[in-house]
């Protein structure tokens, strides 16, 4: 029987290194795991999210952030960063944890065990 897991990998070593990356982008493209995937902050927190649009399979490069939802630029659908959830479809988000020696994101996978 199978379940579902998180590991946490490393992608950062400070919170000051993340300000950074996004003093230039408000959305950073940041490639994790071998996963292509969007760094932003909004209203405070840091999020990651998919950086492919669960409406057309678009790149999600060139949205925008507003009101705690990110917006696809190709048709405006807007997804919730913390659920994921807009128009019935749902875009994956990663989990962040910020630890002492640095900052984490959080992928699923499969694990027979
Ligand atoms: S491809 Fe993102 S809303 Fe259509």
């Amino acid at each position: 029987m199978f379940s579902t897991k998180i590991k946490w990998v490393k992608f950062a070593d400070t919170v000051a290194e993340l300000e950074e990356q996004l003093k230039k982008k408000p959305l950073k493209k940041v490639l994790i795991d071998g996963k292509s995937m969007l760094l932003l902050k909004e209203q405070g927190d840091f999020y990651l999210v998919k950086n492919k649009c669960p409406h057309q399979g678009i790149e999600l490069t060139g949205a925008v952030c507003e009101n705690g939802k990110i917006v696809c630029p190709w048709h405006h659908y807007a997804f919730d960063l913390k659920t994921g959830r807009g128009g019935g479809l749902h875009l994956e988000n990663y989990p962040i944890e910020i630890r002492v020696d640095g900052c984490y994101a959080g992928i699923e996978y499969f694990s027979w065990f």
